[in-house]
């Protein structure tokens, strides 16, 4: 009964100075729930608000993607450079230990694999069980123009009415098709839809004509997939140009894992993300290091 016993003098109010009344750090978010900013907060750095995303959920419609054939030995040693993993809950469970304690972003949509239609897709998980692994977000693919769009889009839009009722925000993942063009005017129509049906934040490719405008058009962060291995250069200038143009970070895949040096090109891609070190200096520091890593590995 420590404050019965203390003096009501000693107690301090601070009537004189003002209560803090701040406005989150992410763009669109400041009305979302406590819980949903906290979780926001896992995946993004509050100190930048960027995020570096490990993307390592390929499995789900392809298998043991090159790279992820053997997660505990390729993956595991990326984990204290990422700031949240994306992934499945079957990788989640049987591989990562569950002292990782950053951000988890759930898969949380599946169904067909690379031998059917991709757009045709359903969510794959259950609420219950993403609580239950203390997940940050759910990711959701979202087909726009694809042969089942509105599928996927109400997809989005369960998916958005679940985790807002539990404060877990909802990434839109824009799937381009293999017939479709991937230009701004694309990911502008495609993010802004996401955007516009409630996602907390969307993950689109990079383009490399009018990316500003896609960015400046979403009302919320904006992510980039990494897309298919290019030589490291190219990926650090993309990442670069992603975020001099708006994006809030990366989502990235395989051109960390295949990289010949990952757990160098993760860290040369963090100093581009959170440091804002030119393309060619992370460059640098990506061949000095790399021979490190490629002599104990
Ligand atoms: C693909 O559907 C997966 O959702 C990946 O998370 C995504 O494509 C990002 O990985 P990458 O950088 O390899 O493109």
């Amino acid at each position: 009964m420590a404050d019965v016993d203390n003096v009501k003098e000693g107690k301090q109010f601070h009537v004189d100075v003002p209560a803090v009344s701040e406005s989150f750090f992410l763009k669109g978010s400041n009305s979302l729930d406590w819980g949903t900013k906290n979780r926001l907060s896992n995946i993004f750095n509050p100190d930048t608000g960027r995020t570096v995303m490990l993307a390592i959920d390929h499995g789900y419609f392809q298998g043991p993607t090159t790279g992820l054939e053997r997660i505990d030995v390729n993956i595991l040693p990326l984990l204290p450079y990422s700031d949240t993993l994306m992934l499945t809950r079957g990788i989640l469970r049987s591989i990562v230990p569950p002292t990782y304690t950053r951000g988890i972003v759930m898969r949380s949509s599946g169904g067909p694999s690379i031998l059917k239609e991709l757009s045709n897709e359903q969510l794959a998980v259950d609420i219950e069980d993403v609580i239950r692994l203390n997940c940050s977000a759910m990711a959701v693919q979202v087909h726009i123009g694809g042969e089942f769009e509105t599928q996927t889009v109400h997809n989005l839009t369960r998916l958005v009415d679940i985790g807002n009722r539990y404060g877990i925000p909802t990434l839109a993942v824009t799937a381009v098709g293999r017939q479709m063009v991937r230009d701004a005017k694309y990911m502008r129509l495609a993010s802004r839809i996401c955007a516009e049906l409630g996602a907390s934040y969307v993950k689109t490719y990079y383009v490399p004509e009018g990316f500003e405008t896609v960015t400046a058009s979403c009302p919320v962060p904006i992510v980039i997939a990494g897309g298919k291995k290019l030589p490291e250069l190219d990926a650090l200038k993309m990442a670069s140009n992603a975020i001099q143009q708006g994006a809030a970070g990366v989502d990235m895949g395989r051109n960390i894992f295949q990289s010949d040096a990952p757990v160098t090109m993760i860290q040369a891609v963090r100093k581009v993300v959170h440091e804002g070190e030119t393309p060619e200096h992370a460059h640098d520091y990506f061949l000095s290091m790399k021979r490190e890593e490629v002599k104990v590995g």
